[in-house]
């Protein structure tokens, strides 16, 4: 049998990435172009800035993956694009790249969901087994996906507010760290102790949903009441405590969801995927489960990339979805 060749093409926030995917699993070529340090001194993505970075990126960076896997366009099967959700400023650039290559060489176009993605990173890791669940924790989503079989999403709890990722940030500007705030959490609640007993949102008993705006607001609070006393919280505790907070929630409501919904399989997903606190709480949590196999894809395969798109278009692909050229950005796209 032939091997197949899927093209990734990733370009909905702040990387332009372009990846090939070898037989669905085997990484060929994996290129990731940051644009985090022209966002930086804006405290978050400027949208704007973005598009204008994918417009100077997308070409050198196919050629780069191109180069990198040793093929020439025509031997692709598929060109694989997030088609959403995202900035549709940035989205529309890879969408565009997609359809030009596509039309060019009569190869077949994939429109692939941004989640779904994250979520087909793990098959880059290992080959999925179902029923499954993922949690999917992003700068934009933080969602529990059960799934029966390949290419079908459930999505079972949401967050209700705002993104864990996105707390992630919000909170490390509170502690002036540099965007994106996420990693320099993680390192801090590394060397603090969980010591000021934030809330939990556990919302209702027996829901799957998330909400992490209370949490963002209690650290606030936290830190302009201790700066009227004028006394000065550690921001190593401060990290810690919120960091645990995220992370208590995130885990219980996973095993229950997997208890529930008797998985086989458990995925970590997303930007977050990469905190070393959430990946050491879920390993403690399903170590002693011998029946869940729970999988945890490495750093760079957790944050944006274009393999995952790859790999996730590979599975849409054999499915037979395909789309024509009036392909669309769609920014506000459900999984
Ligand atoms: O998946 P991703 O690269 O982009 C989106 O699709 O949103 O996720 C980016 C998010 C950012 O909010 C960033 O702060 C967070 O992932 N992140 C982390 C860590 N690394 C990245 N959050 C917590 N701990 C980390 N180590
Ligand atoms: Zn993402």
């Amino acid at each position: 049998k032939k091997d197949q060749w899927i093209m990734g093409i990733e370009t909905s926030c702040d990387e332009t990435a372009v990846a090939i995917i070898k037989n669905g699993r085997e990484i060929a070529a994996n290129v990731v172009a940051s644009q985090i340090e022209s966002h930086k001194r804006f405290g978050g993505v400027v949208p704007e800035i973005a598009s204008r970075h994918h417009v100077e990126q997308m070409t050198i960076v196919i050629e780069e993956a191109l180069k990198e896997a040793d093929l020439t366009l025509p031997e692709l099967d598929a060109i694989a694009v997030t088609e959403g959700p995202g900035l549709v400023g940035a989205l529309l650039i890879g969408v565009n790249a997609a359809k030009a290559l596509a039309f060019a060489h009569n190869i077949p176009l994939v429109p692939v969901h941004h989640i779904a993605g994250h979520i087909y990173a793990n098959r880059l890791v290992k080959e999925l087994t179902f029923p499954l669940l993922s949690l999917v924790v992003s700068g934009g989503h933080t969602e529990l996906v059960y799934m029966k079989e390949q290419g079908h999403f459930e999505v079972i709890g949401e967050t209700r507010d705002d993104a864990a990722g996105e707390a992630y940030d919000k909170v490390a500007r509170t502690l002036k760290l540099p965007y994106p705030g996420g990693p320099h959490i993680d390192r801090l609640a590394q060397e603090g102790s969980d010591t000021l007993n934030l809330p939990r949102a556990w919302l209702e008993e027996g829901s799957y949903d998330f909400s992490f705006s209370g949490l963002k607001s209690a650290v606030i609070n936290t830190v302009h009441n201790a700066e009227q006393r004028g006394e000065i919280i550690a921001p190593e505790d401060l990290a810690a405590s919120f960091q645990q907070s995220v992370i208590e929630v995130l885990v219980k409501k996973t095993v229950k969801a997997t208890e529930e919904y008797k998985v086989k399989q458990v995925l970590l997903a997303g930007g977050v995927a990469a905190n070393k606190g959430l990946r050491k709480a879920l390993e403690e949590a399903f170590s002693t489960k011998s029946d869940i196999d729970l999988v945890i894809p490495p750093l760079n395969l957790c944050t944006d990339n274009a393999a995952m798109i790859a790999a996730a278009g590979s599975i849409m692909f054999e499915k037979g979805i395909r789309a024509d050229l009036s392909l669309n950005a769609n920014p506000g796209l459900d999984i």
